[in-house]
């Protein structure tokens, strides 16, 4: 299982697979994903030290570049726990100005991935 490193010192087991918005949120992470996890609010945006995928989806890319955050955050509702990562989350429902993280995202990448090399 791979191990996620938060910047806190903790770590998850995360299963292989997971997405890792939902990793992170069931391991008891206080996540916002207020789209579900369809690339659009980029409240679940992390940040990482070690272990950035070196993969994205199209998605993820044209939100990050519109947002003013590409290269420097990734959206961990696009990403899939296939190895190790060390990161720092951003966003918390404690403190927010919402009353809910948002709907919990489908254990499946939405929308539809186009799976992209990251170009950095
Ligand atoms: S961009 Fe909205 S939950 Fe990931």
């Amino acid at each position: 299982m791979p191990t996620i490193t938060l910047d806190n010192g903790s770590t998850i087991e995360a299963p292989e697979g997971k997405r890792l918005v939902l990793a992170l949120e069931d391991a008891g992470v206080d996540m916002l994903h207020r789209c579900g996890g369809f690339a659009i609010c980029t409240t679940c945006r992390v940040a990482f030290a070690d272990g950035e995928p070196t993969t994205m989806t199209a998605a993820e890319r044209d939100r990050l570049a519109d947002a003013g955050l590409f290269g420097q955050m990734r959206l961990s509702c696009q990403i899939i726990c296939d190895h190790d990562m060390q990161l720092a989350t951003i966003n918390h429902l404690i403190g927010s100005p919402y009353d809910s993280a948002g709907n919990r995202p489908h254990n499946e990448v939405t929308p539809q991935p186009h799976w992209i090399k990251r170009p950095y």
